[in-house]
């Protein structure tokens, strides 16, 4: 790696940028995401089953947005982590001005941060094995459909089924207000490291990051509860 980009990488602006970039991307993935799994109120099983079978035909591209997802999620821990540490190690002196209230508040929101973004990290490790590893229960590999003569994976039911389970659901919708707490802040953050928040605008981002986690929230929790009080059902 070039010199100069490697001093960069090591700043801590620099790394502030990684997680920031990063950040955007993975919320541009679930935005895209939840609006895909909202297929599932379609009102026939065809267009997510259909939907899902389209995303897999190719391959090639599935597993170069992979690696690249993980590569993301993998920066995107690696600054948050080393810049925590420094966090902890540096002398409060920066917020001497400030006084103790702030670095309070700001050492209370980046522990919130590590926290919420740690039980996330699990609930992505077990959702993988959950629906596309199907580790948790080895009936969803047997699950199929037939839409327009061609066969493929049931998703429709395998969701139905995953969440006819209430620790299964109660679990992704506690997951759901972890994301609402992560993205919130994390999506108000990204303005400041890109230096484009002031005073006028901060209230603005702070809203419309709050109503981003909320959609959010609602678009990924509405499947599980859903399923729960029997408005999806097979
Ligand atoms: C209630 C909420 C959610 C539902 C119903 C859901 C549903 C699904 C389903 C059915 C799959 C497997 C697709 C297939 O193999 O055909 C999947 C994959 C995946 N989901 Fe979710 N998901 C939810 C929330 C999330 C959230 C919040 C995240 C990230 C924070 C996420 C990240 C992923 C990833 C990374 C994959 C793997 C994509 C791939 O196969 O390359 N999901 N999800």
């Amino acid at each position: 790696m070039n010199k100069e980009i490697l001093r960069m990488v090591q700043s801590s602006i620099g790394r502030k940028w990684i997680v920031a970039v990063t950040g955007v991307l993975m919320i541009g993935f679930v935005v895209v995401h939840m609006t895909g799994n909202l297929q599932m109120f379609a009102g026939t099983p065809d267009k997510i089953n259909g939907y899902a079978h389209f995303l897999k035909s190719y391959p090639l591209v599935l597993w170069s947005f992979r690696l690249g997802l993980l590569a993301t999620a993998a920066l995107h821990i690696w600054g948050t982590i080393s810049l925590a540490r420094e966090n902890r190690m540096a002398k409060p002196v920066g917020y001497a001005v400030a006084g103790r209230k702030s670095r309070l508040q700001v050492t209370l929101t980046s522990v919130t941060m590590v926290i919420s973004g740690s039980i996330l990290l699990g609930f992505i490790i077990f959702h993988l094995l959950h629906f596309t590893a199907q580790m948790v229960d080895r009936s969803y590999a047997s699950m199929e459909a037939v839409v327009g003569g061609v066969t493929m994976p049931d998703v429709y039911r395998m969701v139905v089924t995953g969440f006819s389970k209430p620790w299964i659901s109660i679990f992704y919708v506690v997951a759901m207000a972890l994301l609402f707490s992560h993205l919130r802040h994390g999506a108000a953050s990204v303005w400041q490291t890109f230096g484009l928040r002031d005073r006028n605008s901060a209230q603005l981002i702070e809203m419309g990051s709050w109503i981003l986690a909320a959609v959010l929230f609602f678009g990924f929790s509405s499947i599980p509860l859903a399923v729960l009080f029997g408005v999806l059902k097979l």
